[in-house]
């Protein structure tokens, strides 16, 4: 038997309790200078946004967070995703970074605070799973994070002393600073304020749409092996989201692969089903932009490449109600405008089928709505740096509002036949499709960004057929 080590039975040590060891690796690194990653352009657009936000709060003092990854056991933790108000106005994804802009006279001097990286001769450099950069490798100082954002940069220990009990903090910040409550003003006239997108904003939603895009065409192409997986669904979904993070920042929200039955289910994530070839498979996925912007797209496609009857049947309603919605997506029309149009289409086309048990006008009706048993959803809603994006507005800001070049939206309408609705008839029943685009409102009426792919039942057949690799 091998002795046991002489060392062997005294308590482990704590490297950092070790001066023969602290000093030997403190020294004999490389000076590595690391620039941060920001998308280009964003600095001078959360610059604006800055600008925008001061102009609505004089002499109030505002706090806004990125946030902090939950644990899931130990030094592990969640993904991070910085808080998209905290992005929009400093374009800085940095977790633990706090944003405060101190007010003055006449406007704000913003300072953001952020915990440096530990680096070698720091202890914090070998013993900090989260900020020592023997762990989470060399990462951008302070002095470069200035230099790129255009802002005052400071330690994040300096933040308690700094700020505040008068402060307007968002929901992320206010539980960092004692006495500070989160703001509904502020995140209100966050929301307001982010609605209205500007040049270079849209142009990361057309990025990350057109990542979308291919990311459909790259998921429809598994259709043949994910059909011949026992879990296809999870096959899409996986491919769906390797290529959101190879071509962007990841998913914008939990990808929705429902086959057959799965596909009436609003928010089908389990995503632990079959692809069924003879049934539709809806796929509900989008590209969040490293900008962090999201496209938020849906096709239902057949997976044999050929719808049956009654699947192209709900298809054609479905397409027919999306038309009507995107032909009232224009400035100057109110936002509930489309909403109207496509559920008339709906109602219409329902009571045409027999399905509804009063007449149109009284479903259309706010005391009605039965047509929705089978559209329980929303059919639209704004897109940006959230896939339901603006959330936190006043109705009057957003469903009571009027449109205005520089919405971006979606138009979403849909069909959801259960497998176990015994209103509708038996090839209806386990049928689900959605039609969602996202939807930019220009000057003189609007420009769908996701028109590339296409939203007919001949042409879904062929785009899916081109995908396959059929012949
Ligand atoms: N994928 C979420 C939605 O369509 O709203
Ligand atoms: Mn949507
Ligand atoms: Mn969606």
């Amino acid at each position: 038997m091998t002795a046991r080590p002489p060392y062997a039975g005294t308590r482990y040590p704590k490297l950092a309790e070790i001066p023969a060891f602290t000093e030997w690796i403190a020294g004999g690194w490389e000076d590595r200078q690391v620039a941060p990653t920001i998308p280009e352009g964003s600095a001078t657009a959360a610059a604006a946004h800055r600008d925008r936000l001061s102009a609505r709060f004089p002499g109030q003092t505002l706090v806004a967070a990125a946030g902090t990854a939950p644990t899931r056991n130990d030094d592990s933790v969640y993904g991070f995703r910085a808080d998209s108000s905290f992005v929009w106005l400093t374009s800085c994804q940095v977790e633990d970074a706090v944003l405060v802009m101190w007010a003055r006279d006449g406007g704000h001097d913003a300072v953001l605070y952020m915990p440096a990286p530990f680096r070698p001769g720091d202890a914090g450099f070998f013993s900090n799973a989260l900020h020592g950069e023997l762990w989470v490798g060399p990462s951008a100082g302070l002095a470069e994070w200035a230099d790129a954002l255009g802002v005052d940069v400071r330690p994040l220990a300096d933040l308690e002393s700094a700020a505040g009990g008068d402060a307007l903090a968002t929901r992320a910040a206010a539980p960092l600073l004692a006495g500070v409550e989160s703001s509904s003003e502020l995140e209100r006239e966050l929301s307001k304020l982010r609605m209205i997108k500007d040049a270079w904003e849209i142009e990361q939603l057309r990025g990350a749409v057109d990542a979308t895009v291919s990311g459909f065409a790259a998921t429809a192409a598994e259709i043949p092996r994910a059909i011949a997986e026992g879990t296809g669904e999870r096959w899409l979904q996986g491919t769906f989201d390797r290529h959101a993070r190879t071509y962007g920042n990841g998913p914008g929200y939990s990808t929705i692969v429902g086959s057959g039955a799965h596909a009436p289910v609003l928010h089908w994530v389990r995503c632990d089903g079959p692809v069924v070839e003879d049934a539709a498979l809806l796929l509900d996925m989008g590209v969040e932009a490293r900008s962090l912007y999201t496209a938020d797209v849906t096709r239902t496609l057949p997976a044999s490449g050929s719808f049956s009857a009654a699947q192209r049947e709900a298809h054609d309603l479905v397409e027919k109600a999306h038309r009507a919605g995107l032909a009232q997506i224009r400035p100057g029309t109110e936002y509930l405008d489309f909403h109207f149009a496509a559920m008339e289409v709906v109602a219409q086309g329902l009571s045409d089928w027999g399905l509804l048990p009063v007449s149109v006008d009284e479903a259309l009706s706010p005391s009605g709505q039965h047509h929705r048993r089978y559209l329980a959803c929303g059919i639209g809603h704004h897109l940006g740096l959230d896939v339901h994006d603006c959330s936190q507005s006043h109705y009057e800001d957003y469903m009571g509002a009027q449109l205005e070049p520089g919405v971006v939206m979606t138009v979403e309408p849909g069909l959801y036949f259960h497998a176990h609705d015994e209103t509708v008839p038996p090839e209806l029943r386990g049928v689900g499709v959605r039609l969602e685009d996202d939807v930019l409102v220009t000057e003189t009426g609007s420009d769908v960004l996701s028109d590339a792919l296409p939203i007919d039942a001949d042409g879904i057949e062929r785009w899916t057929r081109a995908q396959r690799g059929d012949a």
